[in-house]
């Protein structure tokens, strides 16, 4: 079968979904950039409405796989676009739900950002990428401009998370040629790993790092952001404190796992942002708890509770818990962040909520 040929049997298949306005999804415009590529991999862009139901995305790619000769579906998914004007626009101020205000300029590095959240953790895979993934696409949900910045040059895994593996381009425009970030899903995307071959090894370390991260991120044709969320390196050393520096972060959140919280690393790693006077927003404790598929019932894995205890005894916010769910594995690997593959599912709730935590404490921490 030729790819011509996939792509009208792909594009009759996506005509079966229902859009939630009457009529099909296609008609309506909001399937756009269908290609099939050579080994059966569909792509497409969609327009999701908020009226849509939370299974519409599901639902497409369900449409899509069940065509024989399809190996692999890839949405994009294009978030509803906030309305512009209103709020107030300085930095710090509260943002209004739906608002858009300007930014203010902000000196240094980054003069068209408005918020910078990085997202750390004591140590690695206890869901750093996956939290600072869902609470930019949570945020962008929310109606906010919001870029994503992998700072993880060992183990870049965000475009993945994305569903992206292009390489970024050069963004249109006067002056001197800047790389214009990745869109998807409403989050514009910046990965150190670009700079990277993916065969070549990272041999880059420590102050180095910072060097070339400011290097790189004055090239990057960001745009005006209300957020900047930043995914860190494992770890809480110097590499993090220059990179925390080097960006001028907000402020941070501390991802932990139960069974971590007694390693003593997560203290460490907030005692050390607090000494530079970087915010720590609060700890988020991730893979908490675990609600068992086959009798419903919650089993405490790696125990559960110690994240927030941590917070208490530290005096800061604790940000909430995300269970361990098998979905949010998938989603990561499927491209599409929890928030938007399965926003009602308890772990999508959780982070969606942690977003709106994030912008409260935001916008008080800049009134103080
Ligand atoms: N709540 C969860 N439930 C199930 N799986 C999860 C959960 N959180 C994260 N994972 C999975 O655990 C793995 C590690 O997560 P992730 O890559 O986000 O960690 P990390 O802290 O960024 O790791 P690294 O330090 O290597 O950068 C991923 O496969 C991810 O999909
Ligand atoms: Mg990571």
């Amino acid at each position: 079968m030729t790819t011509e040929m996939l792509k009208r049997d792909v594009l009759a298949a996506l005509t079966r979904v229902t859009a939630q306005e009457g009529g099909d999804v296609v008609s309506h415009g909001r399937v756009r950039d269908l290609t099939v590529e050579e080994d059966g991999t569909v792509r497409f862009s969609f327009f999701l409405s908020p009226d849509d139901p939370p299974s519409m995305v599901r639902d497409l790619r369900a449409a899509v796989e069940t065509v024989p000769g399809v190996k692999g579906v890839k949405v994009n998914v294009q978030l509803p676009r906030a309305p512009q004007g209103g709020g107030g626009g300085a930095r710090g101020r509260p943002l209004q739900p739906g608002s858009v205000p300007a930014p203010t300029p902000r000196p240094g590095l980054l003069p068209e950002v408005d918020r910078v959240v990085a997202v750390s953790s004591g140590k690695g895979g206890v869901g750093k990428s996956m939290v600072a993934a869902n609470l930019a696409t949570a945020l962008a949900a929310r109606g906010r401009r919001v870029g994503l910045l992998d700072a993880d040059i060992y183990g870049p895994n965000i475009p993945l998370m994305f569903g992206e593996n292009r390489r970024p381009g050069v963004a249109e425009g006067e002056g001197p040629e800047r790389i214009a970030p990745l869109v998807a899903h409403g989050v514009r995307l910046m990965s150190l790993g670009f700079l990277l071959d993916k065969d070549q090894p990272a041999i880059m370390r420590g102050p180095l790092i910072a060097g070339i991260l400011k290097q790189f991120l004055e090239q990057v044709a960001w745009g005006a952001l209300d957020y900047l969320v930043v995914d860190m390196p494992p770890g809480t050393g110097d590499a993090q404190l220059s990179l925390v520096q080097t960006i001028d972060v907000d402020g941070v959140v501390m991802v932990t796992t139960p069974q971590d919280v007694a390693t003593g690393d997560v203290r460490r790693g907030v005692r050390m942002f607090q000494r530079v006077h970087t915010p720590v927003l609060g700890i988020v404790e991730n893979m908490s708890g675990f609600t068992c598929p086959h009798c419903g019932g919650e089993v405490e894995v790696f125990g559960k509770g110690g994240g927030e205890a941590l917070a208490r005894d530290l005096e800061v916010p604790f940000l909430g818990s995300v269970p361990l769910d098998p979905g949010v594995r998938e989603a990561g690997d499927a491209g599409v962040p929890t928030v938007l593959r399965a926003p009602d599912s308890p772990a999508g709730k959780a982070l969606m909520a942690l977003a709106a935590k994030i912008e409260e404490l935001l916008a008080e921490g800049g009134e103080g």
